[in-house]
């Protein structure tokens, strides 16, 4: 459990800062739908840099015509002039400050926007995912990818791509007009600002490496949390307490010492460049002055030097805060790659074309296709020549020679062939891992086979729609997950379709219907947090309604009642028992007596099926079930 090393860092082996371009390009591509609104806050960022630089010339304009004249040369004070300059520059500022409101505005529309786009795309896009996805992803690791990736996206869009911009731009319009007011005073600006530069970078590249190791640090600690906080029970069980604020405090000082190191540099770096910044501005004034008091005013106005060292500020600012922009830029887009590597990840393949369709069938048998809910249902089977046949849906469930393994590995089922005609029951038995859920896997098609074939009323199911076939099937599991909403609404989970009435048809066959009563609102109380006021056979009984309301013809039952108590496994097996009644039905449980009236019981053995027969016929060969039965072996 470790997310945070597993994170796309944004640096390249050598720990420097690396721009994916990819991600950039993905993100603008979203972007595009708001090209007007884009172009209009470029405009509004240009107007703002350039009012800024503007206004500061200004400056120049009213030393060098308002008040020099008044001081060297004595003549009388243009008051009215000076007022009307002074204002025409505030309105130019007044000016720059309405255009920042009115991009900030426009990018705030368009940044959530993209976002509420991404997400969409992301979720639905995770819905198409393949079981396996979910096997080899953790569940910590995708949810990050909803929360900090997409608000460190949200940062960036909105202001870390403006900010850039802007900055580029202020830093050019602010080199253009320290150009144009005093070459000299440019180049010695040039000549400071590289030698900082230069200074920083070296900084910079030392504390690149801590970073990467800040980041592992902090991955391995916030993985370490999370791990201690969901098996909190485990922990006090065993008292582990000390042990793992021991563990956690060892994780916490690594942390610490590389956070320090990477900040340490980082931290040096800012009072630096502020502090030579001030220096510059010394050292301009000085040389400014010198060349304007040594040509009396000839080379460079007293005007043009006041504006330069303020020029020369809108010059420094932004480029000092640029590296830092650029910085955040990068991260954001390393999470963007983060979300963006989820939507590239495979979808399910879904190639089946026989589907299943709502028919009438008549006395002679009869198949026909009917636009109307009749409750009968057969498979549609679209032949290569042209030709429709249709097989009602009964529920006989048929492997041949099935080998199947989760990689490539290790093969853990071997050879399996087995039938179970509509109405029976199949059981399960066998020690942990020795494939039984596995088995039920590849029934509903959550993993494909490598050989052999698995047929559903004859029909290869590689040929069946997963979504249809997946319809036929019903599953009730040892871990039940409710989602929130009302008791009603986790029924009809079920079948979005069924009404009120059937639902609670359904939880009466599951006898649920008497707890479900007894709750503070019965079928309107809302279940939150997965449940977790409910008890596990409470919880066991609403899966097994849901289960009920979408009245498959095959019925999975994964160890159903192993986590429930033997008093409440009596409830629940009732409502079992009513479920399975008319179905195909295969069942895998660890307590033999509810399995002993099954049809058939297949017992396995590192995926082999190394006996079958039913209850009686077991108990004669005296092989591993009777030994299981007779508590000769146990199951685990
Ligand atoms: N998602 C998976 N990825 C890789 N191997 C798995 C996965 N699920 C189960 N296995 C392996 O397959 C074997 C059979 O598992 P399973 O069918 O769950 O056993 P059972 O249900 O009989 O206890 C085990 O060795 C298990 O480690
Ligand atoms: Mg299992």
């Amino acid at each position: 459990m470790n997310n945070g090393s597993r994170r796309r860092a944004p640096y390249d082996e050598k720990g420097k800062m690396k721009l994916d371009w990819g991600s950039l390009k993905r993100v603008l591509g979203y972007l595009k739908a708001y090209r007007a609104r884009l172009v209009a806050v470029a405009v509004c960022i240009l107007v703002n840099a350039i009012a800024g630089v503007v206004g500061t010339m200004f400056l120049r304009t009213i030393i060098d015509g308002y008040i020099t004249p008044v001081l060297k040369d004595g003549m009388a004070p243009d008051f009215a002039g000076l007022t009307g300059t002074i204002l025409f520059m505030a309105s130019i500022y007044v000016f720059g400050v309405f255009a920042t409101f009115l991009q900030n505005r426009m990018m705030v529309t368009a940044s959530q926007g993209t976002l509420k786009k991404i997400r969409d795309d992301l979720f639905s896009h995770m819905q198409t995912l393949p079981i396996r996805y979910f096997d080899t992803h953790q569940y910590g690791d995708l949810m990050s990818r909803y929360t900090s990736d997409t608000d460190t996206l949200e940062q960036m869009i909105m202001s870390t791509l403006p900010e850039v911009c802007s900055s580029a731009i202020r830093i050019t319009s602010a080199f253009c007009a320290m150009l144009i007011t005093s070459v000299p005073l440019t180049f010695v600006s040039l000549f400071i600002v590289t030698l900082v530069m230069f200074l920083s970078r070296r900084i910079a590249g030392r504390s690149g490496r801590h970073f990467v190791g800040q980041q592992k640090a902090l991955g391995e600690l916030n993985g370490y949390v999370e791990e201690t906080v969901s098996g909190q029970k485990v922990v006090k069980v065993f008292c582990h307490e000390e042990k793992a604020t021991e563990e956690f405090r060892k994780k916490n000082d690594a942390l610490c010492r590389e956070a320090t190191n990477a900040n340490k540099f980082a931290n040096i770096l800012m009072p630096i460049m502020g502090n030579l910044g001030h220096l510059q501005y010394v050292i301009l004034a000085i040389v400014g002055g010198a060349i304007a008091v040594s040509t009396g005013g000839a080379a460079l106005t007293l005007g043009a030097v006041a504006s330069f060292l303020q020029l020369s500020r809108s010059f420094t600012m932004p480029l000092n805060q640029i590296s830092g922009q650029i910085n955040s830029f990068i991260m954001a887009l390393a999470g963007a790659g983060r979300i963006f590597e989820v939507m590239d990840a495979e979808s399910e393949e879904d190639d089946g074309y026989v589907t299943l369709a709502n028919v009438n069938i008549d006395e002679d048998g009869v198949i026909t296709e009917s636009d109307t809910k009749t409750g009968k249902w057969a498979w549609r089977h679209p032949h290569g020549t042209g030709e429709i046949t249709y097989t009602p849906l009964c529920g006989k469930v048929e492997f041949f020679d099935v080998d199947f393994g989760y990689n490539e590995e290790k093969i853990v089922l071997h050879n399996i062939s087995m039938y179970a005609k509509p109405g029976q029951k199949v059981a399960f038995v066998g020690a942990t891992g020795a494939g039984k859920t596995t088995i039920t896997n590849l029934i509903n098609r959550f993993y494909d086979i490598a050989d052999g074939k698995i047929r559903y009323d004859g029909i290869n199911i590689n040929k069946i729609r997963k979504s249809d076939l997946r319809r036929s099937l019903g599953m009730v599991l040892q871990d039940v997950n409710l989602f929130t909403g009302t008791v009603m609404d986790n029924i009809r989970y079920g079948r979005l379709d069924a009404t009120d009435d059937e639902c609670v048809a359904a939880a009466k066959l599951a006898g649920a219907d008497g707890f479900i009563r007894m709750l503070p609102e019965g079928y309107s109380t809302v279940i939150s947090g997965d449940g977790s006021d409910l008890s596990q056979g409470q919880r066991q009984l609403l899966s097994i309604a849901r289960a009920a309301v979408a009245d498959p013809p095959v019925m999975i039952l994964d160890e159903a009642t192993s986590s429930i108590d033997t008093r409440t496994e009596m409830i629940v097996q009732r409502g079992m028992d009513a479920l399975m009644k008319g179905r195909t039905v295969f069942v895998i449980a660890h307590r033999l007596s509810t399995v002993k009236n099954s049809d058939v019981i297949m017992v396995l053995d590192h995926g082999v099926i190394i006996e079958r027969g039913d209850h009686e016929s077991l108990i004669a060969q005296k092989g591993q079930y009777y030994r299981l039965y007779t508590g000769a072996v146990e199951l685990e």
